[in-house]
């Protein structure tokens, strides 16, 4: 290890700008290079023996273990105070994954309705096909998922908060319950981040992201990860990523580690940002209301508040209009971006009705009756004035 090394008890930043990149092993670069190759050749049969039959993981092909890949796993894994991360492809593949380490045939599912739509459709069209079943509940409540547990119940899947309707779950007594039962809980962290908010240290078994949101927080490239016991991450990096390889590839992974060096101050800006953005909506005439569990007025603050040390920065709010005028408000906008995605430098609306006619699940917009006069903002890092003032003059549009 070299001068700049530091540990899992350095402090947040510090573990994000330096810990795992190992800057002796790497000639003294201050930025880990890129291991750009599929393999890793040995000087001799003994020493490929070894490396196939030790206990320890070494560097044979990237599908397994590739090092510009384990910086970026050694610095989420620190963040979220778990033993092991893995990296994915996409938010998607560590998701998928994940659930399939833990379920086998006639297995059942409990998972929160306001689930990340694709999510949803995956567990909900795909793996019925494989005789694993889901029930879907609002969340709101521990006797909900309590009345849903089966004997053959395996997984408790929960979004927290999630990223279309800004619910949020008792973490801790969830996880409670499951263990109680022998169920395995799940948590998709992607809105909160390590910096806001840490499942595992609640009692969550495995913790997944979407890391082409705040993780990576340069929207340059589509990542998943997930975190957990080295029990439970070693297995599914045996099982499901070797066999199914939606792998991480080293250059994305050195795109998220770059963007993960700045998570922390990006976060704080960001929270800052939208809680100013967020109290301006929810004051202006024509914003009938905002969904944003950093609010006081969101029924969900106190437990966010309980739960979560911030608030990033994505939230919806309702206009008093109908979708005409929601048309004429996006158009109207300077600064923000219109577009589906979030987590990034950049700020975007993204209208539910939109979302809506792409197939977000039918659960949603039961939940979200309003969901044509309904935008999802993603507040940015720029200067809050400028976010402000864009928003009020295309409201005046409306
Ligand atoms: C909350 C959440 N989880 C998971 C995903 C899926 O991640 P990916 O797009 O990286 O596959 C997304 C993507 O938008 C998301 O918003």
């Amino acid at each position: 290890m070299g001068r700049l090394s530091c540990n899992r008890r350095s402090g947040l930043q510090t573990m994000l700008a330096h810990l795992g990149d190992d800057a002796a092993r790497f000639c003294g670069s201050v930025i880990p290079p890129i291991f750009q190759n599929s393999l890793f050749t040995y000087p001799s049969y003994e020493a490929l023996e070894e490396a196939f039959t030790d206990e320890k993981e070494h560097y044979i092909y990237t599908r397994g273990l590739n090092p510009t890949v384990e910086v970026a796993e050694k610095k989420i894994a620190a963040l979220e105070g778990g033993e092991m991360a893995k990296c994915f492809a996409s938010g998607m593949a560590a998701i998928s994954a994940a659930v399939f380490a833990c379920v086998e045939k006639g297995s059942h599912i409990i998972c929160v309705d306001s689930v990340y739509p694709v999510a949803y459709r995956w567990l909900s069209t795909y793996l019925p096909r494989f005789g694993v079943e889901t029930t879907f509940v609002t969340g709101d409540s521990l006797r909900e998922f309590e009345d849903a547990i089966r004997p053959n119940t395996r997984l408790i899947y929960l979004e927290s908060p999630s990223s279309l309707v800004f619910k949020v779950q008792d973490i801790a007594a969830v996880a409670g319950l499951a263990r109680q039962h022998g169920i395995r809980t799940m948590i998709d962290n992607t809105w909160a981040t390590p910096v806001f908010q840490k499942p595992l240290s609640m009692g969550v078994d495995i913790v997944v992201h979407s890391a082409s949101k705040y993780l990576s927080g340069q929207s340059s490239l589509v990542a998943g990860v997930l975190v957990g016991s080295a029990e439970i991450v070693r297995g599914i990096s045996n099982r499901e990523q070797a066999m199914l390889g939606g792998i991480l590839g080293p250059f994305e992974a050195w795109l998220l580690t770059a963007g993960l060096r700045t998570l922390a101050v990006r976060m704080e800006r960001h929270q800052s940002n939208a809680m100013k953005v967020a109290r301006f909506l929810e004051c202006h005439g024509k914003v009938k209301s905002v969904a944003y569990p950093g609010l006081p007025s969101s029924p969900y603050h106190e437990l966010a508040r309980r739960q979560m040390s911030g608030f990033s920065g994505v939230f919806s709010f309702t206009l008093d209009t109908g979708k005409e005028g929601v048309k004429r408000f996006v158009n109207a906008l300077k600064y923000f971006g219109i577009g589906i995605s979030w987590g990034g430098f950049e700020s975007l609306v993204y209208p539910l009705a939109v979302a809506a006619s792409s197939g977000v699940p039918d659960a949603t917009r039961r939940q979200q009756p309003d969901y044509e006069s309904t935008i999802r903002v993603t507040v940015g890092l720029e200067d809050v004035e400028d976010l402000i003032e864009d928003l009020d003059a295309a409201l005046r549009t409306v």
